[in-house]
């Protein structure tokens, strides 16, 4: 694995100590590599409700974007409760989608020895609207500047 993704690996690992997770029992943090640099993180929010519980990836974009942040060159997902690498929930995927390039990076693993490295379009194959996505972001950005 690269460097910068080991280093982002290892920050959504961390991130996984703050995670609410009362209900599963199953902590997930996850990490942003920002394209100025930055990581922005985030861990699953769960709710007695259930369904209003927000997964970590969702959490992590939703902190980033308010931070000011637009796109995104890479994404980690640790899962440090399961036995073998969980990648991102086809929400967590459409969402993901919207602010990562097809060829953006997704790593996703349960160890430090033992994770994914994917792809946005790998996730999100046949992904008819992504280019809609980004030129909006990109005109978004254009019209900030
Ligand atoms: N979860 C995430 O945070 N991200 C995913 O991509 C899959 C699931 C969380 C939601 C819930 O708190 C727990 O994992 C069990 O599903």
């Amino acid at each position: 694995m690269q460097p910068e993704y080991v280093s982002l690996f290892e920050r959504a690992y961390e991130a996984c100590e703050q995670s609410y997770a009362p209900y599963s029992h199953f902590r997930v943090g996850a990490a942003l590599l920002c394209d100025d640099g930055s990581v922005i993180t985030g861990v699953n929010v769960e709710n007695r409700s259930f369904g209003l519980t927000i997964c970590a990836e969702r959490n992590a974009i939703a902190a980033a974007i308010s931070a000011g942040k637009r796109r995104f060159k890479a994404l980690a997902v640790a899962t440090p409760d399961a036995t073998y690498p969980v990648s991102p929930c086809g929400a967590c995927r459409q969402v993901i989608s919207e602010f990562m390039p097809s060829s953006g990076a997704v790593v996703f693993g349960n160890a430090k020895d033992s994770y994914v490295v994917s792809t946005v379009g790998e996730l999100m194959p046949h992904d008819a609207l992504h280019d809609l996505s980004s030129c909006l972001v990109r005109e978004e950005q254009e019209h900030s500047s």
